[in-house]
């Protein structure tokens, strides 16, 4: 299983990111697991979407993006709505083909992030991204019960997220 992970936050302590390292610690070794760091990527441009100017990190972003199984998105809410960043970036997946791609998304923002869940979802759903209510989960606390590496020191916090990865099929039963 090939995934493709996304952080909405570029920040070098960002929580997100760090909650993106504990879910892959969590994932089993022989799962393909690829950071892709947004800021690597131009403004989007609809006059070079298609054709021969797409931007080589853009047509690199799209090649992993449709090989991927999932794509895996952790984002804070700024201002009451999806990061900048992340919404650049997936304005330059909506290409010729569209990606139908299962997307898991995690909110990690202080107040919970109801803002960015409601309109990251409807703009999954709109790029025909499968994507559920039941596909995301919503942590408040990542900044203090995540680590920069990864570990996640609130026994019930991983509990919760192991019983979601089993939930979307990211994890088997057994784990
Ligand atoms: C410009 C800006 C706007 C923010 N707006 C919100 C907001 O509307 N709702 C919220 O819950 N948190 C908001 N926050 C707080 C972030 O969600 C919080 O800092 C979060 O930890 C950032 O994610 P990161 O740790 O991955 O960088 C905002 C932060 C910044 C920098």
């Amino acid at each position: 299983m090939r995934i493709l992970a996304i952080s909405g936050s570029i920040r070098n302590e960002s929580s997100n990111s760090a909650l993106l390292k504990a879910i892959r610690n969590l994932l089993p070794a022989n799962i393909e697991w690829i950071d892709f760091k947004v800021n690597e990527l131009p403004y989007f441009d609809p006059q070079i979407q298609f054709g021969l100017e797409v931007p080589p990190s853009v047509q690199s972003f799209r090649h992993l993006a449709y090989e991927s199984d999932y794509i895996v998105i952790s984002t804070p809410e700024y201002a009451h709505g999806i990061p900048g960043i992340l919404k650049n970036a997936l304005e330059w997946l909506i290409c010729e083909e569209t990606l139908k791609k299962r997307v898991i998304v995690f909110v990690s923002s202080p107040s919970g992030g109801d803002y960015v869940k409601e309109y990251l979802l409807e703009t999954l759903r709109t790029m025909d991204m499968v994507v559920t209510e039941e596909m995301t989960f919503v942590i408040r606390s990542a900044r203090k019960d995540v680590s920069k590496l990864g570990d996640i020191s609130d026994h019930s916090l991983k509990t919760s997220i192991i019983e979601f990865l089993k939930s979307v099929g990211l994890i088997s039963n057994n784990y």
